[in-house]
């Protein structure tokens, strides 16, 4: 019984063990799970599986009607509550009684009318604006929430205390959604919205401006208007409006959003303004409507430093260009910023102006703006980016009268420097000109503000930095990117550049000399180039490697071989290529030593070691004890007596007695030799071709001597032409002493012939070849010839 129970206990634990871990990887991914977002799903209820460590909740955008408290309660993590864009009509602050960490709560944009107040302490942002409230959705348990810092709010109407219960608080923003107010039939409202550092009130889109609620404000830094329809009739509603607001000393920012109105009354709202202690004053989205005509304007002493309006549409076709531009022109203020906006021209103030930064980004200025203009005394920026500008030289001598100008930007343009025979005159103050994005080719470079220290030409057409140009001496940073510069530039003329921007362009080779003309170099871009990755290249990529990382940008990633193919995509740190491939002097030098070393050792060989006699020996010992090899033995022994007959001159006897027949007979050689084995009374023509008959081989010891014999050419003849061994190659010639090619007479042509085949063994002097002979002379003889004695019996 007990051995059964035992696997039973194995497996509950093994259960137990995987549900702890499926539990702990649960948690896990719980831990994780602090974000949700089921926006724009169509939930028409707040979702109940959700994880109860959800921090942030987004249920934005669906169409949810009801909150309540079992929604929320055990989601006891909630920091983030996203619910705008949703249906909710009633609000009960108590269904995030368990939400103690709730900092965020985003009800904008729903239908609520009513809100039941509970305290939710730790709220900081809450956003109840672009509801239906009538009258504004304020608690006395507001007045808690100490740590608010955003307050979104909508309203119909007001009460002057409407907001005394969050009085003592400090926030940073209120917006105020004004979308529903009606104007009042009797009562003037007034509200008192105590301590905000911005303000932001928001009106009916479509409507004609008409809130007349007398705001008064404490402390206001910010103020925002978004939505605001003027004609000539209403203006005064708007300067009403604002009459309290902009009293504080403390309004710095004036901002004004979807704007449309009349051009006298944009010129009224100016005019109110122009006094008030606003320093900037932004309008966004303005649009001129019904006309346009020349209004008055008091350039009175002002606080405003900058305006600046971006994106106007005119709905105004006709009118005076001269109305619309002077009101900016003549503008009292230090900044103006007018940007995208059919504005074709802007006038030359009349009188020295104070402006020191004009912003004209985006319209369509052409090259007469600001010609023979010489009131921009104090002009430092004048940005005129994206515009109709089609002449350098023009931009050039429109900075002529510009004494103060430092920084010009006429980027973007179509501007083009191949119409220079004008001359071309900048004014000596700039140090920072933005050329990019134009049409400008090589040119541009004789036509150079010559102080200029930072010099952006990136995107032209640049193909190549002439040599001459003029000394730029201060260029400090050059762009030069996207172009088509086939060469880096060296800095001859730009001795002061530390920063080079010279990435795609068209530089397949560049030089490595750059890196010796440019020693202040700081950072260089020149990545995104089809390098070419050959040995030229090799001082380039060894320079710019060794190079500290942070001033080569991007490094080695953007620096890639585009050719050879094989090569292409390679990042040139990996292109390495060897010494010996790159340096055609070196190659010539190396192969130049390896040949001379091996005639060298030829030459030496020969000379010293007698090479080709060995050669030759060798040879043709190998070719004999083949041939010898090959022949049948039965058709050689058939009477034969001797292995060999020597024909031989008297005079090299000596030799022949003292060292070839006692060699020979060493090895069992027999030999035939006329002196001692002529038969008697035979004449001596029989007796040597009897010899020869007899005998496998006939050696024959060629000398001078031998030559002037003429025994021995007849011996020799006799043994070329014997009968029985014809085919077979019998000669055996032993060369003794050189013969001279010229001493054999024309008659013997036999020896001739043999003598040029140079088929004969050489005799060395030298001892220590005379191995090598012998062993050839053994070679020629076949030992296992079976001989005839000359009783004719049988010797083995
Ligand atoms: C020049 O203008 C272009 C845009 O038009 C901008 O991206 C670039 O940063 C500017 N260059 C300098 C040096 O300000």
């Amino acid at each position: 019984m007990t051995p059964d129970k035992e696997p039973v206990v194995t497996n509950l634990c093994f259960v137990c063990i995987v549900i702890l871990i499926v539990g702990i990887i649960v948690q896990v991914s719980g831990e994780n799970e602090l974000r949700v977002d089921m926006s724009k799903i169509g939930l028409t209820h707040v979702p109940k599986d959700l994880s109860p460590s959800t921090e942030v909740l987004d249920i934005s955008q669906n169409y949810i009607s009801e909150l309540q408290i079992s929604d929320f309660s055990f989601l006891s993590g909630l920091k983030v509550l996203r619910l705008y864009h949703n249906r909710i009509q009633r609000l009960d602050f108590s269904v995030f009684k368990f939400n103690r960490y709730l900092e965020y709560l985003d009800l904008s944009h729903n239908q609520l009318q009513k809100i039941s107040c509970y305290p939710v302490v730790g709220v900081k942002h809450l956003d109840l604006s672009f509801n239906d409230f009538d009258a504004l959705p304020i608690c006395t348990e507001f007045g808690n929430l100490t740590q608010l810092n955003f307050l979104g709010l909508t309203a119909a109407k007001f009460q002057p205390l409407d907001l005394l219960p969050i009085a003592h608080l400090h926030l940073n923003y209120i917006l105020l959604d004004l979308g529903g107010y009606y104007v009042k039939e009797n009562e003037a409202e007034s509200l008192q919205i105590l301590n905000t550092k911005s303000l932001h009130f928001v009106f009916h889109p479509e409507s004609l401006f008409s809130v007349q609620v007398n705001i008064s404000v404490n402390t206001l830094g910010c103020l925002q208007l978004t939505n605001i329809k003027l004609n000539d009739e209403n203006c005064q509603v708007l300067i009403n409006f604002l009459l309290e607001l902009t009293r504080g000393p403390t309004l710095l920012n004036f901002t004004l959003n979807h704007m449309e109105t009349t051009w006298k009354c944009l010129v009224r709202v100016f005019q109110f303004l122009w006094p008030k202690p606003v320093e900037y004053l932004n309008i966004y989205n303005l649009t001129i409507v019904e006309s346009i005509n020349e209004e008055d304007f008091a350039y009175s002493e002002t606080t405003l430093k900058a305006l600046k309006i971006e994106h106007i549409k005119n709905q105004v076709f006709i009118f005076s260009q001269t109305a619309l531009y002077t009101v900016f022109s003549e503008m009292n203020i230090m900044m103006l910023t007018i940007s995208d906006t059919p504005f074709i021209h802007m006038l030359c103030p009349q009188a020295p102006s104070t402006f020191k930064f004009l912003n004209f980004t985006q319209n369509v200025f052409t090259d007469s703006v600001f010609q023979n203009c010489s009131t921009l005394v104090q002009l430092e920026t004048l940005i005129l980016q994206k515009n109709g500008l089609k002449n350098l030289c023009k931009v050039s001598l429109m900075t002529k009268n510009m004494p103060s100008l430092e920084f010009l930007d006429v980027s973007l343009n179509s501007l083009e420097s191949h119409r220079l025979e004008e001359n071309c005159t900048w004014i000596e103050s700039i140090v920072v000109l933005n050329l990019s994005s134009n049409i400008l080719t090589d040119s541009v470079f004789s036509c150079l503000p010559p102080k200029v220290k930072v010099l952006d030409l990136h995107n032209n057409r640049i193909m190549n930095i002439p040599k001459d140009v003029t000394h730029l001496e201060a260029l400090q940073e050059l762009n030069i990117a996207f172009n088509s510069l086939a060469d880096l530039p060296g800095c001859g003329t730009f001795s002061s550049l530390s920063v080079l921007i010279i990435d795609h362009n068209s530089i397949s080779h560049p030089s490595a000399d750059f890196f010796q003309s440019c020693q202040k170099m700081k950072s260089i871009q020149a990545g995104s180039n089809p390098f070419q990755c050959t040995c030229e290249l090799r001082d380039f990529i060894q320079h710019i490697g060794q190079l500290p990382s942070e001033v080569v940008e991007g490094w080695p990633d953007a620096y890639k071989c585009d050719y050879p193919e094989s090569y292409k995509g390679t990042p040139l740190k990996d292109f390495h290529v060897s010494p010996l491939s790159c340096n055609t002097g070196l190659l010539i030098a190396t192969i130049g030593v390896v040949v001379l070393v091996l005639a060298g050792s030829v030459t030496f060989l020969c000379l010293y070691l007698d090479m080709p006699w060995y050669l030759r020996m060798v040879c043709q010992w190998a070719q004999t004890r083949h041939r010898t090899r090959n022949i049948p033995l039965e058709e050689l022994q058939r009477n034969l007596q001797f292995h060999a007959f020597i024909s031989y001159s008297g005079h090299d006897s000596a030799w022949v007695k003292g060292e070839l027949v006692p060699c020979l007979e060493k090895e069992d050689i027999r030999i035939c030799l006329h002196e001692r084995n002529f038969v008697p009374g035979k004449s001596i023509v029989e007796n040597i071709i009897n010899c020869i008959e007899k005998s496998y081989k006939s050696i024959f010891v060629l000398s001078p001597n031998f030559v002037q014999s003429e025994w021995c050419h007849y011996e020799l003849y006799f043994a070329h032409h014997n009968l029985f061994h014809e085919g077979s190659d019998n000669l055996l010639l032993i060369l003794l002493e050189p013969i001279p090619p010229n001493s054999i007479p024309n008659k013997y042509h036999k020896l001739r012939a043999l003598m040029t085949q140079r088929t004969y063994l050489e005799w060395p002097v030298e001892k220590s070849k005379q191995g090598l002979f012998w062993a050839n002379i053994r070679a020629a003889f076949n030992m296992n010839l079976t001989l005839v004695n000359e009783n004719n019996d049988v010797k083995t």
